[in-house]
């Protein structure tokens, strides 16, 4: 039986507004990695971005994932990059059940302004050829779906069948 579930994807896949819903259902707690990040680093990612680089942001991030082996019965929204790193791959195969939100990037375009939150996100060309290389990576989840045409709620549903009895409910 697993206590952790990880939400895996692109940026705009849905990550932060499913987890909240699946933990609900679940009655698990709801972590955002990148959140757990800001709040304990006491600065927003984009100023990690901009102090240490993309490799210190990594560091961090890994830091961030491995201490919720202390946590157990949640919901998790892991930043997009994290499952691309094999540390973080191998840390989240051994607290959980991951699922990959697939999304089209037609859909993930039109959701992600180019704001600077996210520091990946530049040009169209880039963020598409960053989006190809994660795919394969995204894919070695336990649990893979589609969720470009799906409401939230019609996701979770899909996502709550698929990893079916390997999670529990908290009563
Ligand atoms: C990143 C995605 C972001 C955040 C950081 C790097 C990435 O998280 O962790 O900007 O490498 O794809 P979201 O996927 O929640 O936007």
């Amino acid at each position: 039986m697993q206590s952790r579930l990880f939400l895996v994807g692109f940026m705009g896949a849905g990550k932060s507004t499913m987890g909240p819903l699946l933990a609900g259902r679940l009655r698990w707690d709801f972590v955002d990695l990148d959140e757990k990040i800001e709040h304990d680093q006491n600065r927003t990612i984009r100023e990690i971005f901009e102090t240490e680089g993309e490799p210190g942001f990594r560091r961090i991030e890994t830091q961030a994932l491995t201490q919720l082996e202390g946590r157990k019965h949640c919901v998790v929204a892991l930043g997009g990059g994290a499952f691309v790193e094999q540390v973080n791959r191998l840390v989240v195969a051994r607290l959980g059940v991951s699922v990959f939100l697939d999304c089209r990037l037609d859909v993930i375009l039109a959701r992600c302004p180019a704001d600077g939150t996210r520091p990946l996100l530049q040009t169209p060309a880039l963020v598409e050829q960053l989006y190809e290389s994660r795919l394969p990576l995204y894919r070695k989840c336990d649990v893979c779906i589609n969720v470009s045409d799906l409401t939230p709620d019609e996701a979770s549903e899909a996502i709550l069948l698929a990893v079916g009895t390997t999670v529990k409910r908290q009563s």
